[in-house]
């Protein structure tokens, strides 16, 4: 019999899962919870919430789903995974434990310094004046990162001591957000790169390298987005720097999780730096990134469904294989992304497309209608034998989609670090 999955999330990404699963032979039947509308065309979407873990659950007894699989952080942070796993039920992904490798920033710094895996030098701080006074004593920049329950805050790279005061004071005097605490760490320096591994306790399998561009405008101008772009492979990431990468970062730390006695099961994010000094951690996620997942799952050859079961069932043996072939995605978000932007224009072309694949991030389907419905709209993805071919591909194709509300980058891939 073929397999039933659920996949969890909406965006980009679990199209891109979706995708993937679909082109396993042992997969029969894809649900997605809540989906959208380019995913529909793939898989059932039911109207579920990604965070709705009772309905989820509900649904994937009813429905005698063989395996679930998370995208997103939210889901895994109210602890989707270990309801599913009380249950009996196989599900790809961390247990809330686990996912706190990304939630908490000083959790993970802390496991990074007692296990020795290479990353900015770092202290913690509760107490504004204590915070302020090691500031002010350090050399500038300094990154701040934000550990409370209150999300949003997130990282602060003060260039000044107006900047890092004004931030400290935010994060940690501003009574709103209740108390929170603050990572404050030495700033690196060289080109970010994501080395995501499908990681089952001590077993990791690394997945190809890619590059996430964050900033909303070409040549890495204008403020941080979700991400408007990817690439794999990596020009700048020697052979000999991966191997560091997984050795020496990615393979320890899913080690040190075992340890810890909180082993990782899914997808262990490795944000890293290439620095003068070697490659560095600059952050783990407990998840696929969003738009890495995007270009790099098409090259996987090999039957993802095994894997994802694999892990998912805590198993260490599965044969992963990947093609070597380039491949380049370029979001088209809505005019003002990621300020303020509108919604509701329709979006023509689709059909004439050749030789990609479109991701829908924020989309709905109106009267038969394609309407924006996001600040990222869809990604297009195209592959080739190398970068060159792969970004001439995808720029072709996005020149014959038609909307008028919609930007991109121009410079996705362009070897561009
Ligand atoms: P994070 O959420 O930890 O990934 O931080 C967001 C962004 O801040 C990263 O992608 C980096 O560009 C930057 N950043 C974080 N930590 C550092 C650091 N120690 N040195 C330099 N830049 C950093
Ligand atoms: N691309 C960065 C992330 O998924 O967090």
């Amino acid at each position: 019999m073929g397999k039933k999955v659920l996949v969890v999330g909406g965006g980009g990404r679990c199209h891109a899962i979706v995708d993937a699963l679909s082109r396993s032979p042992q997969v029969e039947k894809i649900f997605c919870a809540p989906g959208n509308a380019g995913i529909a065309e793939q898989a059932e979407c039911v109207a579920i919430k990604d965070t709705d873990v009772e309905g989820l659950l509900a649904f994937a007894q009813k429905e005698q789903v063989d395996l679930t699989v998370v995208g997103p952080e939210a889901a895994l942070a109210v602890g989707v995974v270990d309801e599913f796993r009380k249950a009996g039920l196989l599900i790809f992904g961390p247990t809330k434990a686990a996912a706190r490798v990304e939630s908490s920033k000083e959790f993970a710094k802390s496991i990074m310094q007692k296990y020795s895996i290479p990353t900015a030098d770092y202290r913690v701080f509760e107490e504004y004046e204590e915070a302020a006074a090691y500031v002010s004593a350090h050399s500038l920049p300094i990154v701040l990162k934000y550990d409370g329950l209150a999300a949003g805050k997130g990282v602060v790279v003060a260039e000044s001591a107006e900047e890092a005061d004004a931030a400290l004071r935010d994060m940690l005097l501003d009574a709103r957000f209740g108390k929170g605490r603050v990572v404050v760490e030495d700033f690196l320096t060289g080109p970010e790169f994501s080395l995501m591994c499908f990681t089952s306790g001590e077993q990791i399998w690394p997945m190809p390298l890619a590059q996430d561009h964050k900033r909303a405008y070409d040549n890495d101008k204008g403020p941080n987005t979700g991400g408007m772009g990817a690439y794999t492979p990596l020009p700048f990431v020697t052979e000999e720097d991966l191997e560091y990468a997984v050795e020496k970062i990615m393979r320890p730390m899913a080690a040190a999780m075992v340890a810890e006695g909180v082993p990782f099961h899914g997808v262990l994010y490795g944000g890293l730096m290439k620095t003068p000094e070697g490659v560095k951690v600059i952050e783990f996620n407990a998840r696929f990134g969003d738009p890495e997942t995007e270009v790099i799952l098409p090259r996987i050859s090999s039957d993802i469904y095994n894997l994802f079961a694999t892990v998912a069932a805590g198993g260490t043996e599965c044969e992963v294989e990947w093609n070597d072939k380039a491949v380049v995605g370029v979001v088209l978000a809505s005019k003002g992304y990621p300020g303020d932007y509108a919604k509701g224009f329709e979006i023509g072309g689709l059909e004439s497309l050749e030789g990609v694949k479109v991701y829908h991030m924020g989309t709905a389907c109106k009267e038969g209608k394609l309407l924006t419905a996001g600040g990222r709209v869809m990604i297009v993805v195209a592959e080739g034998e190398n970068a060159t071919a792969a970004r001439a591909n995808v720029y072709k194709n996005i020149e014959r989609i038609e909307c008028d509300n919609l930007f991109y980058r121009k410079d996705i891939g362009k070897n561009y670090i």
